[in-house]
């Protein structure tokens, strides 16, 4: 360590991120802590340590790396050593000739780094500027992404770094060329005519690329770097040293990364201005990766597309990370619109609305709620107390005690007010304390059952609204003569009407600005939290847009009462059901119209 620290300069190290000047003895330059105007940030050589008048901050060398790259001790001092041109003591001589081999392939990854990069701007790469260009990205951002291009051509790549030195045996090890199984002939380039990511572990190096084929009906649209001694896919992120050198930077008000699918969804959110953004190698997290996440922030926010199988998988992340929680350890999920990307979403609607979804974020404890609530029925006492062993079993997944005590007192309160003796006076129509249960007549619990359902449908035939506008077009009179027995649901019924009223075109981030507007954000949110339940009950992500007027019209009966009580004509029943079949929307409109007159 003292050799390390007299043999860099620390203004060599804040120099690669703060511009210096001369002054006297010192350095002076603008403090990279605080968003000052003038100079008071100095850095004495001499005396090894910086000074930072604005924030208060000093130190030396390695607290700096530390605070500004956002780095772990171990990993600062790697970084310095790194920068001093020094080895780290090994272990022992095995590790030692490791080091050195994985080394000298980064070396060999970072040569094919410039030869993509480099053929991305030659003839050949012609189609390949086409295509980002198709895809928004300028030759600025391709640079500053690194974006390179593998031509289409087995032993271009191999030729290239064969001719600077390398041997085709390293070339294999670092994952660039693929090996015969039966060496019948020599190792082949493994990327060909392919737009190419370059990948960094989290210490910075460069050890592996994400290759994407151009053509619409490649066998693979991605296909990444091989195991290696340096690439495990399941320990590395996306762009994970710089989302967390953004993270670091005291400016950044986020808790944590955003976690998204692909490489491309990464680069529109840095592009966007989310530097903290990252995404997995084309799997679920890993383990290695939660940790990396919770290294950079407590809070990252994970993406997840708003249609069923985006659910499930953000429920899976669910399960992978209850087991971790701590203090300071947790996670939000944004569900994106359904079947776009961030990606997607940036380029259709701009930043804001990206920054829209990551407001929403739901946090851990009402995934988890909706989570459990979800996985049963809710009528009897026996589901009432299926639900609670679910969060019990829930609750043992989680080792921290403290953490496990809380989420035991926030979810039991959520079932007590939904489902407890307080929620049933509210439905039963209780007088006192004391006088409970025992005394409610049997037409008393048959009301309060009732009502316990058509709550869920109440919020199921709301949601439905929120997440589709589109639906207003034809069951617009329905929706507008339900009687919502909830206040938010009556209150988000009267605003609704308002903004369809007022307005040529419904469109939901028009709905939602309308509902926020008039001070309903609260109502919103509760909705948000069971989106993804309310999208599966209305047919799923994938169902058409009168497959969900369909459904959306049984749920709505069967609100108001027709499909479910004897007084319903037999006939217009089955009628409805059959224009459900057929997907009438017409039909059943007006069928529907005909049972409210007939329970008249
Ligand atoms: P997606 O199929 O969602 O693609 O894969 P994308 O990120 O939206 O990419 P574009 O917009 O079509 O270019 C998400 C991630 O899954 C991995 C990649 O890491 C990709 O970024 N993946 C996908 C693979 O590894 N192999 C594949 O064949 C497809
Ligand atoms: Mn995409």
């Amino acid at each position: 360590m003292d050799e390390l620290k007299t043999r860099v300069r620390v203004s060599d190290v804040v120099g690669k991120s703060v511009k210096l000047k001369r002054q006297g003895r010192e350095y002076a330059g603008l403090s990279p802590f605080t968003n000052e105007k003038t100079p008071s940030f100095f850095v004495n050589d001499e005396k090894g340590f910086y000074h930072c008048f604005s924030s208060g901050k000093h130190g030396d060398a390695i607290s700096f790396l530390m605070e500004v790259e956002n780095l772990s001790f171990p990993e600062a001092v790697e970084r310095l050593a790194g920068i001093a041109g020094m080895e780290l003591p090994q272990a022992d001589p095995q590790a030692e000739a490791r080091a050195a081999r994985n080394k000298e392939t980064v070396n060999w990854i970072e040569e094919a780094q410039s030869f993509f990069v480099k053929s991305l701007y030659r003839d050949i790469g012609a189609e390949a500027r086409d295509y980002l260009k198709g895809r928004g990205l300028t030759k600025t951002a391709a640079d500053r992404f690194g974006i390179g291009f593998a031509p289409d051509d087995f032993t271009a790549l191999r030729d290239e770094l064969v001719q600077k030195g390398a041997s085709v045996k390293m070339l294999v090890e670092a994952g660039l060329c693929i090996e015969p199984e039966d060496s019948s002939r020599e190792p082949w380039d493994r990327f060909r005519n392919r737009i190419m990511f370059p990948i960094r572990d989290p210490r910075g190096r460069l050890v592996a690329f994400g290759g994407r084929a151009m053509a619409k009906d490649a066998k693979a649209k991605y296909l990444n770097s091989p195991e290696t001694n340096l690439f495990h896919k399941g320990s590395v992120l996306y762009r994970y040293p710089e989302a967390r050198k953004a993270l670091g930077n005291p400016q950044n008000p986020m808790r944590g990364m955003i976690v998204a699918e692909g490489y491309m969804d990464v680069i529109a959110l840095a592009r966007a201005g989310f530097e903290e953004a990252v995404a997995p190698l084309g799997t679920a997290l890993t383990e290695d990766q939660l940790d990396l996440l919770w290294r950079a922030g407590p809070e990252p926010i994970l993406c997840f597309d708003g249609d069923r199988a985006g659910a499930k998988a953000a429920m899976r992340s669910v399960e992978r990370i209850l087991p971790k929680l701590k203090p300071g350890q947790t996670a939000r999920f944004a569900m994106l619109p359904e079947g776009q990307d961030p990606d997607d979403l940036i380029a259709a609607k701009g930043a804001s609305a990206m920054r829209d979804v990551l407001d929403r974020a739901i946090p851990l404890v009402d995934m988890l709620w909706a989570r459990e609530k979800e996985a049963g029925p809710l009528s009897t006492p026996e589901d009432k107390a299926g639900l609670k062993d679910r969060i019990y079993k829930a609750l043992r997944e989680i080792t921290h005690d403290g953490v496990r005590e809380q989420y035991k007192t926030e979810l039991l309160a959520r079932f007590d007010s939904e489902f407890g003796w307080k929620a049933s006076r509210k439905g039963g129509g209780y007088t006192a304390r004391g006088r409970g249960t025992a005394k409610a007549s049997p037409a008393m619990k048959q009301t309060m059952a009732r009502d316990a359902m058509s709550e869920a449908r109440e919020r199921r035939i709301m949601g439905a609204i929120l997440e589709w506008p589109l639906l207003l077009d034809t069951v617009d009179e329905t929706f507008f003569s339900l009687q919502f027995s909830s206040e938010p649901c009556r209150q988000l019924q009267n605003t609704i009407q308002s903004y369809y009223s007022s307005t040529i075109a419904v469109d939901k981030q028009g709905l939602h600005a309308h509902i926020e507007g008039l001070g309903l954000k609260q109502h919103l949110t509760k909705f948000l939290i069971d989106r993804a339940l309310c999208i599966a009950a209305m047919g799923g992500g994938d169902a058409t847009l009168n497959e969900r007027q369909a459904i959306w019209m049984t749920e709505a009966a069967a609100l108001s009462g027709p499909v479910q009580e004897e007084r319903t004509n037999g006939e217009t029943q089955s009628r409805i059901v059959e224009s459900i079949h057929e997907n009438n929307a017409d039909v059943l409109r007006r069928l529907m119209r005909a049972a409210k007159n007939t329970r008249r």
